[in-house]
Order: C-alpha cells, then structure tokens, then sequence
C-alpha cells in the first residue's frame, strides 16, 4: 500500500474530471476569448463579492502579482515569518515585486493586529514605507491553522488606519470555510486581493486565482503576461477548476477529519515531543530530541507513507483528495505501532 501524505497537490484528476476537461469550450485566453476561462474567473470573482478574479497556474504566481501590484521599490510587504510567500516562493518579493519583505514572529503561522502596529515603519526617508500586509489562511507552515474573521477584522482596522493594502494568500481557504461555515464574500469583502488555489485540497491539476476590484485584476493581466502566465486555450484547465468548485469542496471535511485522526495517533507516540494543533489537513508534528525527522521520513517511506520533513525537526502529512478509507487505517495503525 502506498499513502502519499506529502501534499495535497499530489492529487491525480478524476475520471470524471477528466471527462470534464475534455468537454471543454475552448478560445484564446490570451485575447480573453476562452469561454470556460472567462465563466471560472466570473463565478470566482462573484463567490468572493469581488469584481473581477484571474486565472494562474499556480499560486505562487498569484501571490508574486499580488506583491507586484501592491508594493514596489523602496517598499516593504508585512508578513510573519513562516508566509509561503517569504518562504517557499524563491524570493519572489524581491525578484519579482521588489519589494523589502518585513518578518513578524507570529504563532502558528497568524499573525495580532498589536504585533502588525509595531511593525509599521514610520515615515522616515531612511526606512522602507510598509504598503501592504499579507495574511495565510490556512497557514501551511503553522500547521493548517487559521484565523477567525474577528481576528482578521482587528488587523483590517490597523491596515486601514495606516493606508496599508492588505493581500490573502487562501491557497487553502476552502479548507477553512468547510470548518467555521462563513460565507466566501465574509472573506472577499475584507481584502483587497486574494489568492485562492484550485490544484490543492480542490484536486484539480492546475491552476489558482487572482481576486480583486476589476482595476487591480486589469493591472494584474499585465503581469500575468510578462511573467509568462498568459495561456492559450487555458480553458481545460479552467474546467477542471469548475469541476472541483462543483464537486470537491464540502468533502473537504473529510480530509480536516481525517488529519485530526493523524494528529491524534501522534500525539501518542513516543518519538513525537508536540503535535501542532490539527484544525484543517495539516498535520505537523515536532521529534523528541533524541529522534530525528529525516530518519522518521525514510522509515515511514519503507512502510508506504510518504511524508515530508520540514526542518526545525519537525514532520508534516497532509490529507486530501486521493486518500481513502482503507488507507486511512492503514496509517493510523502503521503509526501506532511505530517505533524509532
Ligand atoms: C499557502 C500556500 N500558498 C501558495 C502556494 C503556492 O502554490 P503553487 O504550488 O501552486 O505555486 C502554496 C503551495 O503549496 C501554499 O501552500
């Protein structure tokens, strides 16, 4: 048996999203022709309450325009120290937006609207000036944790008093509006861009969206374009999209359970010192200090489980479209019984 809890971009398309790629209509997105494209970026963009949303493929892409239409030379973005956008987009802020970047030492990956006041440089022509503050939800590296809309709220009212745009990476909202119940608009509403991928926990191959008032969205098109981002008959990909905005959001349920149940079993075994709250399909866990996460990694490998060591000696599964119930107890068991 082989269950791979590396990510939950590791997903293969369904048969039946398959069949709806191929039934696709299809134009040159290019010159905005691409009738599946254009009905995804619609329907998007009127989930959220917003005007107007793009297709990317990725969600790297996504969150490097978001910096490139809201920061630029000589400004700074405001994030806490564990943002995919500071770790894992290959410096992207300062390549691509050229922007200064400006860490803050949250918990679990969230950031306080009191620690976002302190972070705000004052004017002065020797400092970077903050311009915009970017929040996760949820938070990959925190370990599937997220932020409440109260808290977001307070930290919205910082932003707002101090003329800072305020961007969401929601490469996995879907996964924590399945938990709290709130309305996509609820989110929509209180940012200026958000960034939501359709190629993690949704299952489809590829693809994320850019979520903004259609000035922003037109000016992100440019950047789309000059990163390399404009697509011809993009519309196959779209579909997949619709499919997984048809189907696969309230099973995402099934995955938050199913990581809690992981987070569960960890927390009894012996070589793991603390497992980070479980709230959505993430699961990270830090080793006893006598144990180390690669040796987990190899020896959960040899045993079917894929998994991924994180550094700081921590490990991270990740639950999703392609795991079942069978395997679920395969893992559980496995882990259970393990020893290091
Ligand atoms: C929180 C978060 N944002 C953005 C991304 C980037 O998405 P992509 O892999 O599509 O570039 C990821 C990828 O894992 C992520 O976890």
């Amino acid at each position: 048996m082989l269950v791979n809890l590396l990510s939950d971009t590791v997903t293969k398309p369904t048969k039946a999203m398959l069949e709806a790629m191929m039934q696709a209509d299809v134009g040159d997105d290019v010159f905005r022709g691409d009738p599946t494209v254009n009905h995804l970026q619609e329907r998007v963009a009127s989930m959220f309450g917003h005007q107007a949303a793009l297709f990317c493929p990725s969600g790297t892409m996504t969150n490097q325009i978001a910096l490139q239409i809201h920061t630029g030379d000589l400004e700074e973005v405001i994030c806490d120290k564990d943002s995919h956008i500071f770790q894992y987009e290959t410096g992207g802020y300062a390549h691509n937006g050229r922007s200064a970047i400006h860490l803050i030492d949250g918990a679990y990956g969230k950031i306080t609207a009191s620690q976002l006041q302190k972070a705000i440089r004052p004017g002065h022509d020797w400092l970077p000036q903050s311009t915009l503050v970017s929040l996760e939800n949820s938070c990959n590296k925190g370990g599937g944790s997220f932020y409440t809309l109260e808290e977001v709220d307070v930290i919205k009212q910082v932003c707002e008093v101090n003329n800072l745009k305020f961007h969401l990476d929601g490469a996995r909202l879907f996964n924590v509006l399945v938990e709290t119940g709130d309305d996509p608009r609820d989110w929509g509403q209180r940012f200026d861009t958000l960034s939501i991928c359709l190629s993690k926990g949704l299952g489809a191959p590829v693809g994320s969206l850019l979520i903004g008032d259609e000035k922003l969205i037109d000016k992100a098109r440019r950047y789309r374009k000059v990163m390399g981002g404009g697509m011809r008959q993009a519309g196959i990909l779209a579909a997949a999209g619709v499919y997984a905005l048809d189907h696969h959001i309230d099973r995402l349920k099934v995955d938050n359970d199913r990581a809690k149940s992981i987070g569960q079993v960890l927390n009894k075994c012996s070589f793991i010192k603390h497992v980070n709250p479980v709230h959505t399909n993430i699961v990270i866990a830090e080793l006893v200090d006598t144990s180390n996460a690669d040796d987990l990694v190899s020896k959960l490998e040899s045993v079917g489980i894929m998994s991924a060591a994180l550094g700081g000696n921590t490990i991270r599964l990740v639950t999703h479209l392609d795991i079942n119930d069978e395997m679920m107890d395969y893992t559980l068991k496995t882990l259970s019984s393990l020893t290091l």
